[in-house]
């Protein structure tokens, strides 16, 4: 699906790989609504991006917060096409330590977030491309691409809450590309390694280091545009569908 005159969604989009992508699909012509719960980042990135970029305050792991976002976007730019989901948290907490069990409202919040509230987003996005005319020759009616991690298949100690839902986007993206064959809606999932953002930076540097170090080459972190590089291929080739992509400089992480 050509991005040229498309309506985007990016989950995410005030900040870090979320931003990136919003930038590049904005160069590429689409319309871009930013939905994210940093209300003044998200105002800000918007105005400053322009008229084909809006904001909407969404909290993604919430049904009326994503369905007042969607009919925004619709009212906005008159359709939705692309729907990619950045929004994410990840805190750090083991299964049990010296401060006692993990904390099981820690861990459901987790899971609200960056599972449930992809999934969230993109059954509701789903709804409102099923309704589009066909835009291809193969009938496409939208695509998504969500963000998983490399902590899906090899998450360090105290990453348990993320793995674990970074694991079930993984494994709901084969299912969910079968469900949606039929409206001609595309899925895939980019598994990230470790990428120059905010939430990176915010890591100390004994933990970011040997991160860097255990990435085979090239030895830095991965930069946004990188990321946002390869979901525009997801969206461009028609053929990339129900598929997981480690986007990682061939990182495979060590226990801690
Ligand atoms: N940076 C990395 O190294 C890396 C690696 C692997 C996976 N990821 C994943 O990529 C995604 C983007 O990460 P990033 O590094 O750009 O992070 P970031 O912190 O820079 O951006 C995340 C954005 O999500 C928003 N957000 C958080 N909770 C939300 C909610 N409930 N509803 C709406 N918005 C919400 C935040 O306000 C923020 O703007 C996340 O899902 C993260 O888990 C990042």
């Amino acid at each position: 699906m050509q991005i040229k005159d498309k309506v985007a969604i990016v989950t995410g989009g005030a900040s870090g790989l979320g931003r990136a992508t919003v930038e590049l699909l904005l160069e590429r012509g689409a319309k871009v609504v930013i939905f994210d719960l940093n209300d003044a980042q998200g105002q800000d990135v918007a105005k400053t991006l322009g008229a084909n970029c809006a904001f909407a305050k969404v909290n993604v792991a919430e049904e009326d917060s994503v369905q007042a976002g969607i009919a925004l976007a619709l009212e906005k730019f008159g359709a939705l096409h692309l729907c990619v989901n950045c929004a994410g948290i990840g805190p750090a907490e083991k299964t049990y330590g010296s401060k006692g069990p993990h904390s099981l409202a820690n861990f459901t919040k987790v899971l609200q977030v960056n599972l449930i509230g992809t999934f969230n987003v993109l059954r509701l996005a789903a709804e409102a491309m099923a309704r589009n005319e066909p835009v291809t020759e193969d009938g496409e009616r939208g695509v998504i691409v969500n963000t998983a991690s490399a902590a899906a298949f090899d998450g360090q100690m105290g990453q348990v809450a993320y793995s674990a839902s970074k694991g079930g986007i993984v494994g709901m993206t084969l299912p969910i590309a079968r469900d949606l064959a039929s409206y001609g809606i595309r899925i895939n999932t980019i598994a990230p390694g470790i990428f120059n953002t905010p939430l990176m930076n915010a890591a100390p540097d004994k933990v970011k280091l040997p991160l860097i170090e255990a990435t085979q080459f090239p030895k830095r972190l991965g930069n946004p545009p990188e990321y946002a590089l390869l979901v525009a291929n997801m969206i461009e080739n028609g053929f990339f569908n129900g598929e997981v992509v480690r986007l990682d400089g061939a990182i495979r992480m060590a226990p801690r």
